[in-house]
């Protein structure tokens, strides 16, 4: 069986890697990585595969940043010749990022069977280019892995024959599971021993001068109760630059390697974000998680988790904050098949098909 992964951005590459680990233990499985170059940046990319101890790519389509269109068609141009001269017999794509949709139409077109790791989200808003790829890859995908029962109800809804839900669970967690022992060990680094760790990446957060400006200012005032600690991305950096906006009171940061962020998640008293992935280890890990967001693709991590959304309400935020310092932080609970064996669970279904 010649399985080929199809991985871009960084939040693709801790999916993948449980799941090449778990194949790459069973006899008669041949392995495929290519690597689209959607990120291209040593602390975005590289750093990530060798932590989670990923072979490096077979192939790197190397297309880079881009709109939307331009980004997604380069993908799909480039992966052609690679999937019609490997000719793998299935091809797993991960999360909703832009190479996702597009490997997914490209293998689509040319008949070959596509597995979805992480099927079935839906934040139900569609101004989110995500929530587009979410839909259109599970339209696409022959085989699709939820994380938990919200993900099946999604597809069932939508007309997906329940033969092709498998809810395997969380594959984050796996990556979370292997590598937290080496986070413990992490030291500190000159972060403070009480902090709170942002993430902002969104271009609904951060595209505009107005609500960014308005997050920044909310960041600012959390800040004289307890330091804010933010890695940049570089997408929100260019836009603070963009749009002149002072953050020298904050502690930023370029953006982290995966051990190192997850010591940052442990030790954090909060974590304020708007990022998908990260709503989740925060409840894996029970720390208090404040989500910049009005909606979330990920309603267990507010239903059974440690997560809050707050949107754009600084009032909120402020609030919940206060309620986290007071001790009266939210207390969650780890969603069932959140085990570290999602992976595995993957492998058996490939397996069997
Ligand atoms: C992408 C994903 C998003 C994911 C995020 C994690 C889509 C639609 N979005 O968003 O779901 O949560 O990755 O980071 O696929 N850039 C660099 N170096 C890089 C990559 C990007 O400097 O290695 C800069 C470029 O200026 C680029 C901008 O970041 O224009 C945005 O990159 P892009 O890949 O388009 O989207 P992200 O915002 O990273």
């Amino acid at each position: 069986m010649h399985i080929l992964h199809v991985v871009g951005a960084r939040p693709n590459f801790m999916k993948a890697a449980p799941v090449l680990h778990a194949l790459g233990t069973r006899p008669g499985v041949r392995q495929t990585i290519v690597h689209t170059g959607q990120h291209y940046d040593q602390n975005l990319s590289d750093v990530f595969f060798s932590q989670l101890q990923i072979p490096a790519p077979n192939v790197n389509l190397g297309v880079g940043s881009g709109t939307h269109a331009r980004q997604t068609a380069d993908v799909m141009s480039s992966i052609e010749p690679v999937l019609l001269g490997r000719k793998p017999d299935m091809v797993l794509v991960y999360g909703d990022v832009n190479s996702t949709v597009a490997a997914a139409l490209v293998c689509a077109k040319l008949l070959i069977p596509v597995g979805h790791v992480e099927a079935g989200l839906r934040s139900f808003d569609r101004t989110m280019p995500e929530e587009i790829n979410r839909i259109v890859t599970d339209r696409l995908a022959d085989v699709l892995f939820t994380p938990s029962a919200d993900g099946d109800e999604n597809l069932l809804r939508e007309g997906v024959s329940s033969e092709k839900i498998y809810r395997v669970g969380n594959v984050m967690i796996d990556s979370l599971l292997r590598l937290l022992p080496a986070a413990i060990q992490c030291p500190p680094n000159g972060v403070p021993d009480h902090f709170a760790l942002v993430t902002l990446h969104r271009p609904s957060n951060v595209d505009e001068n107005e609500t960014l400006k308005s997050i920044l200012a909310s960041l600012l005032t959390v800040n004289e109760q307890l330091d804010v600690v933010f890695p940049v991305h570089p997408r929100t950096r260019m836009r603070i630059a963009q749009f002149g906006i002072k953050v020298d009171k904050l502690h930023l940061l370029e953006p982290v390697p995966y051990i190192e962020f997850l010591a940052l998640q442990r030790r954090a008293t909060a974590v304020i974000t708007d990022s998908g992935g990260i709503q989740e280890e925060t409840t894996y890990l029970q720390v208090p998680c404040l989500t910049v967001r009005r909606n979330t693709e990920r309603p267990i991590t507010v239903t059974m988790g440690t997560n809050t959304l707050v949107g754009h309400d600084s009032r909120k935020l402020a609030m919940e904050l206060t309620a986290i310092l007071e001790g009266r932080a939210k207390r969650g609970s780890i969603p069932p098949l959140w085990d570290g064996h999602a992976g595995e669970r993957i492998a058996d279904v490939l397996q069997k098909l």
